[in-house]
């Protein structure tokens, strides 16, 4: 009998209801690899702008997708050889990310790419798609969710730390638009599946999220 695939826990919900602190903690604590896979989205998105392409083209969008080299390496992102870690977090690339994201040929050649991080011990995914389209076969799918006040006022505090002159008002504003193309897309919506457990993590602590997350893996094992 072939040998059972590496484990993946899959964390997915709406932008900034803390998906890639939780997920990063939990692989650190389980020593499992982790996939940030709105990174790719927002390579992809970042890339197609600068090169001035049609970001709701998807044959152009996909083409590019498919001849990126991208490399995660000790926490920082590499794109053809440059450094796009700092790029990549910016309201343009998130904005194009999410506008590219709709393409059905770039989920498609995203799709590989993202299932080649399964590797042993163990993978913890974050995304939107990562238990309903990527790993429908994860042993545990998380839905985190946060109100959308919540959310702002965190991004609101990373921005601040940054020295960004963004205003609550319009990051607000960005998450709202953003949750409704997310949710309302043909390809891959946005959405907590049937077998995902929910996790509403507004006025929880970090901590208390990751613990939770871990109990309820050992629940699986
Ligand atoms: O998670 P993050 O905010 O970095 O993702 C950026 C954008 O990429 C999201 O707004 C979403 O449109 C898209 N995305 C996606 N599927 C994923 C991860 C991200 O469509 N699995």
């Amino acid at each position: 009998m072939a040998d059972p695939l590496p484990p993946v826990i899959a964390i997915d919900g709406p932008s900034a209801s803390g998906k890639g602190t939780i997920a990063e903690a939990v692989a650190q604590r389980l020593g499992f690899h982790y996939l940030d896979s709105g990174a790719l989205y927002r390579i992809v998105g970042l890339v197609s702008g600068e090169r001035g392409a049609n970001l709701d083209n998807d044959l152009e969008i996909s083409n590019i997708s498919l001849n990126l080299n991208i490399k995660f390496e000790f926490s920082r992102v590499w794109v053809d050889g440059r450094d796009v870690s700092e790029l990549i977090r910016g309201e343009v690339a998130g904005a194009a990310a999410s506008r590219v994201a709709v393409l059905p040929g770039v989920r498609k050649a995203l799709m590989a790419l993202q299932r080649g991080f399964r590797r042993l011990p163990g993978l913890v995914a974050d995304g939107r798609d990562m238990g309903s389209v990527v790993f429908p076969d994860a042993a545990l799918k998380i839905y985190l969710t946060a109100s959308p006040e919540e959310r702002a006022r965190r991004r609101y505090k990373q921005l601040m730390e940054k020295d960004s002159g963004a205003s609550m008002a319009a990051l607000l504003q960005d998450i709202r638009d953003r949750d409704f193309r997310d949710s309302t897309r043909a390809a891959a919506p946005l959405l907590k599946c049937a077998d995902a457990i929910e996790i509403d993590t507004t006025g929880m602590p970090v901590g208390e999220v990751v613990a939770q997350v871990l109990h309820l893996y050992q629940k699986t094992q």
